[in-house]
C-alpha cells in the first residue's frame, strides 16, 4: 500500500504522518508539501519500521512534476493541505483561499491515480469534497464510491463529550454525525444514548459538537485549529480504508460522500438522498470503496428535524464548491 499525505508539514499533516508511520499496512509513506517535507521524513525515517518514507516538495511554484511523482501508484491519497481558520472566521471565510488549493491538487490526482481512494480533510469540507468531485467529473475519472470528507473529528468530539456526561467512553459506532462539517450541518445521532440523558443535557451536547472546533480556536488563539484531535480522526478513518483495501473485510465508517447513487437499507436515508448530492452517512466499505450507506437506525424528532434543517445551507455550500470548478474552466 502506498499512502500519501498532501500538505505533511502542517499541524495535521505532521502529526497524521506520526500515526501513520507505524501502520503495518502501508509499505510506503509519501510526504508532499509546498513547505520542504525532508526534515519532516528524516525525522520519522528514524522511528523503526519496514516502511519506506520518500517527500517531494515543487520545484518552483508552477512545478508539478513532484507532485505528479508523489502520486504515482498511489493506493491512498490524504488532503490536509490548506489554510486553518483564526478566531472570528468561518470555515467557509477558508474557501478562496482551499478551494484552488484542493482543485490544483485532484487535477493532478485525477491524471495520475484516478482509481486511489481520495480523503479530503481541508475545510470547508462541505464545499472542498464537491470541489473534487466536479474537478474529477470534468476530467471523467470521478469514482464516486472512492471520495470522501473526513467527518470522523465530529463523531469523536461527540463520543469524548458524551462520554464527559455519562462516565462511558466506549461507544464508537453507538453515536456518530451525520450531515456535513460545519455549525448546524452537523447533526448527531445518540441512538439509545438519548435516553440515557435529559433533554437540556442532549441540548447541550448536540450544540458543544457543533461549535467545539471554535472552541479550538478560541483556544489556539490566533495560532491555527484542531490539529492534534484531527490527526487522530482522521488516523482511524484511514486505518478502516487501509482494512477495507488490504483484508476484504467490510468496514464501517462515517464519512461525507456522494450518497446520489449509492445503495442504502432505509428509506429515511432513500429520501434524503434525492433532496443532497453529498451528505455524511455511516457506510460500509469495501476494497472498491463505499458499498453501501447503513441505516441510520431509529432516529428522534429532533434528529430528523435537524437534518431536514441542515440540508438548504448544505445544498448551498455543495453547489458554491461546483460552481467554482465550472467557473475555472
Ligand atoms: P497548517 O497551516 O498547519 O498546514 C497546512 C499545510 O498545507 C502547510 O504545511 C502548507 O504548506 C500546506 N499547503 C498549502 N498549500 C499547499 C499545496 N498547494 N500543496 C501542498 N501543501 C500545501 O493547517 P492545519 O492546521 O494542518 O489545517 C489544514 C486544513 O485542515 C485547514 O483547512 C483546516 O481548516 C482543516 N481542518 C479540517 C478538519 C476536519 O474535520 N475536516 C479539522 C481540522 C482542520
Ligand atoms: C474543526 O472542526 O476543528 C475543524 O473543522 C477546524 C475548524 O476550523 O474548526
Amino acid at each position: 500500500m502506498k499512502l500519501v499525505v498532501l500538505g505533511a508539514c502542517g499541524g495535521i499533516g505532521q502529526t497524521l504522518s506520526l500515526l501513520l508511520r507505524t501502520n503495518a499496512l502501508i509499505d510506503e509513506l509519501v510526504l508532499y508539501d509546498v513547505v520542504d517535507p525532508v526534515g519532516v521524513a528524516t525525522d520519522l525515517s528514524h522511528i523503526p519500521t519496514r516502511q519506506k518514507i520518500r517527500h517531494f516538495c515543487p520545484l518552483s511554484k508552477t512545478d508539478d512534476s513532484q507532485l505528479r511523482m508523489a502520486l504515482q501508484d498511489a493506493n491512498v491519497v490524504v488532503i490536509p493541505a490548506g489554510i486553518p481558520r483564526k478566531p472570528g472566521m468561518s470555515r467557509d471565510d477558508l474557501f478562496n483561499i482551499n478551494a484552488s488549493i484542493v482543485q490544483q491538487l485532484v487535477k493532478v490526482y485525477g491524471e495520475i491515480c484516478p482509481e486511489a481512494f481520495l480523503a479530503i480533510i481541508s475545510n470547508p469540507v462541505n464545499s472542498t469534497v464537491p470541489i473534487a468531485a466536479e474537478q474529477l467529473r470534468s476530467q471523467n475519472c470521478f469514482h464516486p464510491e472512492r471520495l470522501f470528507g473526513i467527518t470522523t473529528l465530529d463523531s469523536l468530539r461527540l463520543e469524548q463529550f458524551l462520554g464527559e456526561l455519562t462516565g462511558e467512553w466506549d461507544v464508537q459506532g453507538q453515536v456518530y454525525t451525520v450531515g456535513g462539517h460545519s455549525g448546524e450541518t452537523i447533526v448527531p445521532v445518540l441512538g439509545n444514548w438519548r435516553l440515557r440523558l435529559s433533554p437540556e443535557q442532549i441540548k447541550g451536547l448536540v450544540n458543544r459538537v457543533r461549535y467545539a472546533g471554535d472552541e479550538v480556536v478560541q483556544a489556539k488563539q490566533g495560532k491555527g485549529s484542531a490539529t492534534l484531535s484531527m490527526a487522530a480522526a482522521a488516523n482511524r478513518f484511514l486505518c478502516g480504508i487501509l482494512r477495507a483495501i488490504c483484508t476484504g473485510e467490510t468496514v464501517d465508517e462515517v464519512a461525507f460522500v456522494n450518497v446520489s447513487r449509492l445503495k442504502a437499507d432505509d428509506c429515511f436515508v432513500r429520501e434524503m438522498m434525492h433532496k443532497v448530492e453529498f451528505f455524511g452517512v455511516p457506510i460500509s466499505l469495501g476494497p472498491e470503496g463505499v458499498a453501501k450507506v447503513k441505516s441510520l437506525g431509529s432516529l428522534s424528532a429532533d434528529e430528523k428535524e435537524a437534518i431536514s434543517h441542515s440540508l438548504p445551507t448544505l445544498c448551498a455550500q455543495i453547489a458554491k464548491g461546483a460552481r467554482f470548478v465550472k467557473e475555472s474552466k
